[in-house]
């Protein structure tokens, strides 16, 4: 609770993040501090759409799993929502409409997992900061939370 009320007012500060713009500004001039060169390459040697970290293989069903989607659903309330909107409307950070068709599972997963080292190396990540300006802290999600989350996301995609 207590990190939910942190990560709260931190949404408040940053709030300037484009929020209500429906247009993304490329304009953002300044690199963000940390922010490196755009790798070629994922670290893992594997493929670049799956972002860097663990996650090399996610089976997603073609259909929802509810329940998973659910629990999804409670994570994003406590631990995201305070930042990310369901719309395609810019918070602090990206809306999630869309996402699932933009990222495939295993970055939607290594990214909410390993935050760090996909906005330290991740081409993707890094253009998302670039917009943003504001580094998504580390959520400290176990797998199992990462998981429930891409199915909520999957049925905020439309997926049933
Ligand atoms: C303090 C604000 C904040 C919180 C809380 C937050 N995020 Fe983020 N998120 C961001 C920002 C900002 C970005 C864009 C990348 C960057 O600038 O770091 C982002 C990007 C993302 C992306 C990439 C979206 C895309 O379109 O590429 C995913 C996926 C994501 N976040 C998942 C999550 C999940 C899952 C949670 C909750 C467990 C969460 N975020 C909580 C700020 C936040």
């Amino acid at each position: 609770m207590k990190k939910f009320l942190i990560v709260s007012g931190l949404a408040a500060l940053f709030l300037a993040c484009g929020g209500g713009e429906e247009k993304k500004s490329e304009s953002a001039a300044s690199t963000p501090a940390g922010a490196e060169p755009a790798a070629s390459a994922p670290a893992s040697g594997g493929d670049a759409s799956k972002g860097i970290g663990k996650f090399t293989k996610v089976d997603v069903s073609p259909t929802l799993d509810v329940k998973m989607a659910e629990s999804g659903q409670t994570v994003f309330d406590v631990k995201c929502a305070a930042c990310h909107k369901l719309t395609d409307e810019r918070l602090v950070g990206p809306g999630w409409k869309g996402v699932t068709t933009r990222r495939t599972p295993e970055w939607i997963m290594n990214f909410a997992t390993n935050v760090d080292e996909m906005l330290a190396k991740d081409a993707d990540a890094q253009a998302q900061l670039e917009i943003c300006l504001v580094r998504m802290p580390n959520q400290n999600l176990t797998d199992d939370d990462a998981r429930h989350v891409l199915e909520f996301m999957r049925k905020n995609d439309g997926v049933k």
